[in-house]
């Protein structure tokens, strides 16, 4: 019967929201786990409040609470100093999937989707049945708004279940605050882990948490100076896809394929328009208007775009943390003994701009650090403990490098081993710098290495962004990187092992040098200030040899 089996089926076919979709599907989104549950809650108001504050030119001051509330019970709020949030608006960003500001431009940000705060919230409403509770309040209004919102899950439509105006301590800025189930972690995976990683990789930022038993921590700025707001840019020609061309001839405003050209790509003027137009062999004209273009024709100049040069995308749509900063970052968080930095220039991978940073902290706080003082002796120094909270310290000299992973400033805590720049560390050969290293694994050293992947579009494995996917231009550029970092590396670490040598040399001498003194007095019948004064001028040949 297959005709009444097709009725059948006919019958049951219905659309399925985005909101149901991914209500099945939420580990797509993070959400697999009552363990990650509050972390990737923690993590997608962070990122959003910190996109807000620096969009807003805001040096952001950002607040983290996660209350028990008994059981598997948590709340988890964030709030933040940022622009705030027009009334209007409230209610479709928390309770709507792909709702958001950022999916339709080209240039940095944590966010890019349009759904981690509304899943956050979808996920709060699944386990304990209630609302997100929103404040936001925008400059130069009297009263923030308060709203009780979730997400009609069958028809990705916001549920307002309360609005009221109320009043608030801050001028302007936002609090979201779920309720959830959930299990609270420590370790690796710990909100404290995030918080001190999303210090490392944005100085500019003060955190303040305060855990579950009431303990407080806080991450302060090291600068006051804002990282630069990065350009909107269009797509670059050389990226666009055959489907994607088509849309945007179907979309434009453009009457006229040169305006069309011009007007929705970056690099594309005057001249490099017709060089594109005359390559579709007179198929097309300047004229052509965009939206009386076939299938065929599309073809055709999709192949000519891709044929004609134009210069490479601009690059200030990316904001790097920068080697500077990136080094306050690391300086502040974590305690070693050396650190390496750098900032690869921009590449490009299917259109999109993307740069990468590495850096590498080397050796454990509490052992002691050769230095040479201004006078050139070699001592050893003491080095000052970090305990704020959990923290990372660098593994000992005969356990694997830790790695720190960030995409867009953002830290990335899960599926490290699926993550290009996992895979990355891994691959570089780090026994030419005089690591230990067996094939397929990470080097054996007491090191942490942080690489960061800052891009307009990260290409994550999955909507949950937690990897790093591994595209060949992107991998390619992080072994560079890693490289370039592992050299520096070994001339550090070549240059303390001599240090180590040469201070051993001089400790063994030193013990004798009294000795040598009494033997002289003694061969030489010297008084005991002559005999004093030529232990003295030993000893400072002894240190001499070395300029600092
Ligand atoms: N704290 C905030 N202050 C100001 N605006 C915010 C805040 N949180 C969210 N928004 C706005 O809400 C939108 C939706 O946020 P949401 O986290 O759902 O998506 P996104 O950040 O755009 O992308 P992603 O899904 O990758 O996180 C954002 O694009 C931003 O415009
Ligand atoms: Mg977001």
């Amino acid at each position: 019967m297959p005709e009444s089996a097709a009725l059948a089926m006919a019958a049951r076919q219905r659309e399925i929201a985005v909101s149901e979709f991914f209500l099945k599907n939420r580990h797509l989104l993070g959400f697999d786990s009552p363990h990650k549950a509050i972390l990737t809650t923690v993590k997608e108001a962070v990122d959003n409040a910190l996109d807000a504050c620096e969009e807003a030119s805001i040096l952001p001051e950002i607040r983290v609470e996660v209350v028990h509330k008994g059981g598997d019970r948590y709340v988890v709020a964030v709030e933040d100093n940022g622009p705030g949030i027009v009334e209007q608006q409230i209610a479709r960003i928390f309770g709507k999937l792909l709702y958001g500001s950022k999916f339709h431009q080209l240039r940095q940000s944590r966010g890019q989707q349009g759904m981690g705060i509304s899943a956050a919230g979808m996920y709060g409403q699944l386990t304990t049945g209630r609302p997100m509770r929103i404040t936001s309040r925008v400059e130069g209004n009297r009263q923030a708004t308060e709203m009780l919102v979730s997400i009609d899950t069958a028809r990705n439509r916001p549920d307002i279940h309360r609005k009221r105006k109320v009043s608030w301590r801050r001028r302007h800025g936002t609090r979201v605050e779920v309720e959830m189930e959930g299990h609270y972690a420590h370790g690796p995976h710990s909100v404290e882990m995030y918080l001190k990683q999303t210090a490392i990789a944005n100085p500019h930022v003060t955190l303040r948490f305060v855990g579950p038993a009431g303990q407080t921590l806080v991450f302060r700025r090291s600068t006051d100076v804002l990282p630069p707001l990065p350009s909107a840019i269009k797509p670059h020609p050389h990226g666009v896809e055959l489907g994607q061309l088509i849309q945007m001839l179907h979309d434009t405003p453009a009457r006229t394929l040169r305006r069309f050209l011009e007007d929705e790509f970056s690099r594309v003027g005057a001249t490099t328009a017709r060089h594109i137009i005359e390559r579709t062999r007179g198929r097309l004209t300047e004229r052509s208007n965009p939206r009386r273009i076939a299938h065929a024709q599309a073809t055709q100049l999709h192949r000519a775009i891709v044929r004609t040069p134009v210069s490479a995308p601009r690059t200030d749509c990316l904001v790097p943390i920068g080697e500077k900063r990136l080094l306050e970052g690391l300086g502040k968080e974590l305690d070693a003994d050396f650190f390496v930095v750098l900032t690869r220039p921009p590449l490009v991978y299917r259109g999109n701009p993307f740069q990468v940073e590495v850096g590498i902290a080397w050796g454990r706080p509490g052992d002691a650090a050769l230095a040479i003082d201004s006078q050139g002796r070699i001592r050893k120094q003491k080095k000052r403990k970090k305990a704020k909270g959990e923290t990372e310290r660098a593994p000992k000299a005969d356990e694997p490098a830790h790695v720190l992973r960030f995409a867009n400033r953002v830290p990335l805590l899960y599926q490290q081993s699926a993550c290009a720049i996992t895979r990355a560390v891994i691959q570089t050969n780090w026994r030419a710098y005089g690591l230990k290293q067996t094939a397929g694994n990470l080097p054996i050293a007491p090191m942490i290495v942080v690489a960061h992947v800052a891009s307009v579009w990260v290409p994550f494995t999955s909507e949950s962004k937690e990897a790093v996917a591994a595209l060949p231009e992107v991998s390619r550029e992080l072994v560079l990187a890693l490289q370039e970092a592992g050299r520096r590396l070994a001339a550090h670490i070549r240059r303390d092992q001599r240090l180590e040598r040469e201070y051993e040399k001089r400790s063994y001498i030193e013990q004798y040098l009294p000795h040598v003194g009494l033997a002289l007095q003694d061969i030489l019948d010297l008084s005991d200030r002559e005999r004093d004064r030529t232990v003295a001028r030993l000893d400072t040949v002894l240190h001499r040899r070395r300029k600092p």
